[in-house]
């Protein structure tokens, strides 16, 4: 049996789900007898002197916590030494270099990168990082917007926390006849306030990729046949001339038509909550997908949901895939994303439950 060194880390942004996947792929790596550790505090960790790293073969411990939020890795924080940092700096080459230097320090055989679309396209970018090892790289947020995967781990529990938020809401909303306008995450990808704008039957549902019309809004409110319900609004979207939170810039539009409103901001409360049994089904399938991939000597590979299938895709494609944006914190680096698309099933589903979802797909 040949043994391995295997490292995890997360990077990014948290959600439900990570502790799930790190507790799954430790088991695999435990019954086939490789060696696994942790790198804490994503590339802060591994910048440091030596690399900070836990062991992760205290499966007790890990099992005690395999289904809470946040990721017992730890991701870094705003202040840490990270590419972001690094570039402001001018020292990105350096930054890369001592990344590289860590890992062959750590003598890992491979590494598994549980990132965002932001991590993985710098992970395709700076390829020289990993050069020494097998990189295989699995994707997570609550955004879900990363392109070649239906799902993203963090996603599903994301929507259901949610929606839970909403449905507490529309009962009061309910009891003193006025809307909530319910500003939800997702940077520029609509999918978490589609989504959750369905579960919950919201009355509107506003995303960055459909154009809307405040007058028709309006209009769509006033012939509702309710006084109360949910206007579920993306953090992404704008209105022309206006300016703020996009819940205020709605819910000043409101009151000027004389519609009784709320705004509601959830905000990280959706990236807790317990990881609910999709995400941890995901979880699972992806873990048992990167265990495999670094069986059979695969690199610079993301594994993916395509179809009811699992399997993995080179970086490069998960990059070429995407619609590249620029990174709002790297200059000349660029990051591959997915938004909903104008086919997307839930739009024609919201349409059709009287929903208004906007006008024209953009
Ligand atoms: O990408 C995940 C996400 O939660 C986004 O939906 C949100 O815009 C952002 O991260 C919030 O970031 P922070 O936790 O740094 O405020």
């Amino acid at each position: 049996m040949v043994t391995k060194k295997i490292g995890i880390m997360t990077t990014g942004g948290d959600c439900s789900g990570l502790n799930t996947v790190i507790q799954r792929i430790t088991d695999g790596c435990i019954r086939r007898k490789w060696q696994i550790i942790g790198i804490q505090d994503g590339t802060d960790g591994l910048y440091s002197s030596p690399a900070k790293t836990i062991d992760l073969s205290d499966m007790n411990f890990l099992f005690a916590n395999s289904y809470s939020s946040g990721s017992i890795l730890a991701n870094g924080n705003e202040n840490a030494t990270n590419f972001e940092s690094a570039a402001r700096a001018g020292k990105l080459n350096a930054f890369n270099k001592r990344l590289q230097k860590s890992l062959k320090d750590l003598g890992l055989d491979a590494l598994i990168l549980i990132g965002g679309n932001g991590s993985l396209s710098l992970a395709h970018l700076y390829k020289e990082i990993y050069s020494d090892l097998q990189l295989v790289c699995i994707p997570k947020t609550m955004d879900l917007d990363i392109p070649l995967t239906d799902k993203t781990i963090g996603f599903d529990t994301a929507v259901q926390q949610l929606s839970y938020y909403a449905e507490q809401l529309l009962l009061i909303a309910r009891s003193h006849h006025r809307w909530f306008v319910i500003q939800t995450m997702g940077r520029a990808c609509g999918s978490l306030a589609l989504n959750a704008g369905v579960a919950v039957g919201a009355d509107a549902i506003l995303i960055p990729e459909v154009k809307f019309d405040v007058d028709n809004l309006v209009k769509h409110i006033k012939k509702s046949n309710r006084d109360y319900g949910i206007i579920m609004v993306s953090e992404a979207i704008s209105i022309r001339g206006h300016s703020g939170k996009p819940a205020d810039m709605i819910s000043r539009a409101l009151t000027k038509a004389n519609i009784p409103n709320r705004t509601a901001f959830p905000e990280h409360i959706q990236r807790a909550g317990n990881t609910v049994a999709s995400d941890r089904i995901l979880a699972s399938g992806f873990a048992d997908t990167a265990l495999k991939a670094i069986e059979n000597n695969e690199t610079n590979v993301m594994t993916v949901l395509q179809n009811g299938e699992y399997k993995t895709v080179s970086l490069s494609d998960f990059f070429d895939a995407g619609r590249k944006v620029k990174d709002p914190h790297i200059v000349g680096v660029m990051t591959s994303n997915r938004y909903v698309e104008p086919d997307d099933v839930l739009l024609q589903i919201a349409t059709d439950m009287g929903i208004y979802i906007g006008e024209k797909r953009k």
